[in-house]
């Protein structure tokens, strides 16, 4: 960051150094105009052209509702044929008391005003901030880096003291998600714009690993910004931006998680800025088709769950959760149902769009039927007869009853349950996931019987789950064989630290959402209070160690980004829960209705009353 800003005087319109085969036409339409432009709007003739200075309280009338159908003007461009109309689309209006304003510290003053949006007015009524929000914004704000002297994302971790920075100084497309919903909130608008725009034109950069080109659609873990020489004389630079599909990560897997929280954030911006220019344009509608189109290829696999490889979302390690890992079932169907609401309905989109109910239906059936644990089910589990050829097999899986594990039988609580980890022939991983259950929740994936559940296990098992930390990002710790044979010995990942048992402070906001949806916002603010007693005093790690979360993480980095934002976020939803619309779903039973389950009884459509039960 340091050298990008030292070249930024020498530093000539931004050039990009690779174009993808998806955004090269225009890209090639941007040199043809003014070069300076990277990311030249399509012109809208229904929409006055998209600027900073947003209406934040606008009417709901002037503002809901379907946009009309409009042809965009670029029939040379074979995905121009995206346009149409936009059905779902309902805008998130600002409460009242936003944005906050905290008086930025006078040596970042000047910083900071290049990133804020000017057009953004502070509210009447103001909070007084805490000092901890004080801090946490102006760390916030120091993870902020520039491309062509626009803000474009926030660095994974700050820490001054680690010299092994590793890939930390990259803006990663997760960890940027709770620094956007936070700018979001604050009205600061442009660098989520940004973000989005510049990660786009990532998507499906040519890279390889040994030879091997990852799947068009597929969007980076991570980008960092280089300043190269324009030439050997090294007379003037640009700056690139250089993505990380997994070929440089160690352990080299690719983030199936990305494009879907990518999707999940354009939603979010959408909603909350009524900018819906951006989803009319074609490179972004082209963006969400290409990340849908990978996620739905037809492979081998049976179910309708996403098949992946160990560590291709949050836990990037192995961690034994290859298969049809819960989180990424979350994401990848509230993905689809963000992609639904913002895919332009024409011609060319209309099968894909099919394919998105058809997969949301069965998705929806599969997690609910079979990754649903509670008291009557492991019950049912320990009882299971296995080997049942059939069409009509209870026991559909194979699974047998020695795999529950010992923890679990005086762990499950009389009331309340929880979706398994994983999901597999003959496997259960009966893991807690904090991350899968929670996005469910907030999608609708579980019913809201389900959700009601998780949430009174997380309140059950507290001491467990949350102790001096929230939130362990999964229940129990695996150790001795277990961890030998299923990490392959990670030292990073001994029993109760970092992904394998650790306590990461950033899934507050998940948790803050979930709460929020399901109307138990008391439980949020419980664990917003365990964490500020700690963070700022122990500056803001990424994870905790040990059972209860009692030490700071043996390797974790200090001011790690996502757990600022992760506090500043869950603080501004609690305060205004009306926001939490931007990222949740609500229960849809029409899709409920259309499951076409063949892995029910008579592989048979689910009849109406079957479907019906699961809304429970
Ligand atoms: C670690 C985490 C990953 C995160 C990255 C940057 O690798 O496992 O989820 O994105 O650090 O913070």
């Amino acid at each position: 960051m340091g050298l990008a800003a030292a070249a930024a005087a020498a530093v000539r319109p931004c050039r990009r150094r690779l174009l993808s085969s998806a955004s090269a036409s225009a890209a090639s339409k941007t040199a043809a105009g003014t070069a300076t432009r990277l990311f030249p709007r399509l012109p809208h003739p229904h929409h006055p052209p998209y600027g900073r200075r947003l209406p934040f309280l606008v009417s709901a009338a002037s503002q809901t509702g379907p946009a009309t159908p409009v042809p965009v003007p670029v029939p040379s461009d074979p995905r121009a044929a995206v346009s149409g109309n936009l059905p779902f689309f309902d805008r998130v209006l600002f409460p009242d008391s936003f944005p906050l304003e905290t008086p930025p510290a006078k040596e970042e003053e000047d910083a900071a005003a290049v990133q804020t949006d000017e057009a953004v007015e502070p509210a009447a009524s103001l909070r007084e901030e805490t000092e901890t929000e004080r801090e946490a914004w102006r760390l916030l704000r120091r993870a902020v880096v520039s491309y062509c002297g626009e803000p474009v994302g926030t660095v994974a971790a700050e820490d001054p003291e680690c010299t092994e920075t590793l890939n930390y100084d990259q803006v990663f497309i997760r960890d940027f998600v709770p620094s956007a919903l936070a700018f979001l909130m604050r009205g600061e608008t442009e660098i989520v714009r940004n973000f989005l725009l510049h990660t786009l034109q990532l998507q499906s950069w040519e890279k390889t690993v040994d030879c091997y080109s990852p799947g068009q659609g597929l969007m980076p873990a991570s980008f960092k910004i280089r300043t190269v020489p324009l030439d050997e004389n090294n007379e003037g630079f640009e700056e690139v931006l250089d993505p990380d599909f997994g070929e440089a990560a160690i352990g080299r897997v690719a983030p199936v998680d990305s494009g879907l929280w990518w999707i999940i954030l354009l939603r979010a911006y959408c909603k909350i800025t009524g900018d819906n220019s951006l989803l009319e344009r074609v490179d972004v509608q082209t963006g969400i088709q290409l990340i849908l189109s990978l996620c739905l290829a037809d492979g081998f696999d049976m179910f309708p769950t996403l098949l992946v490889t160990d560590g291709s979302c949050m836990i990037d390690r192995r961690m034994g959760i290859h298969g049809h890992p819960l989180e990424i079932q979350a994401l990848f169907y509230s993905a689809l149902r963000c992609s639904r609401e913002m895919l332009v309905v024409n011609n060319g989109s209309k099968n894909l769009i099919r394919a998105i109910n058809t997969r949301l239906s069965a998705l929806s059936f599969h997690i609910r039927e079979y990754y649903w644990v509670d008291m009557k089910k492991i019950n049912e589990i320990y009882r299971y007869k296995t080997e049942e050829y059939s069409h009509d097999a209870t026991n559909k899986f194979n699974i047998y009853p020695e795999q529950i594990p010992s923890w679990l039988v005086d762990w499950i609580p009389e009331k309340g349950g929880y979706l398994i980890g994983n999901l597999q022939p003959a496997h259960m991983d009966f893991r807690f996931f904090s991350l899968g259950n929670l996005w469910a929740i907030a999608s609708s994936l579980t019913t809201p019987k389900q959700a009601e559940g998780i949430l009174s296990l997380i309140e059950e098992k507290w001491d467990d789950l949350v102790a001096n930390m929230p939130l362990k990002i999964c229940y129990p710790a695996m150790e001795d064989d277990e961890w030998c044979i299923i990490t392959g010995s990670d030292p990073k990942n001994t029993p109760w630290s970092y992904h394998n048992g650790g306590s990461w402070p950033t899934l507050l906001w998940q948790f803050t959402l979930a709460c929020i949806k399901m109307g138990r916002p008391e439980l949020a603010r419980r664990a917003i209070a365990v964490a500020e007693e700690r963070l700022s005093d122990d500056k803001w790690p990424e994870y905790y160690d040990t059972r209860s979360g009692r030490f700071i993480g043996k390797q974790s980095r200090s001011y790690q980004t996502w757990t600022i934002a992760g506090f500043l976020t869950s603080k501004m939803l609690l305060e205004n829960p009306e926001l939490a619309s931007i990222l949740t779903c609500d229960e849809d039973l029409e899709l409920l209705k259309g499951c076409a389950c063949c892995l029910s009884t008579k592989r048979t459509r689910c009849s109406r009353r079957a479907a019906k039960s699961h809304t429970g």
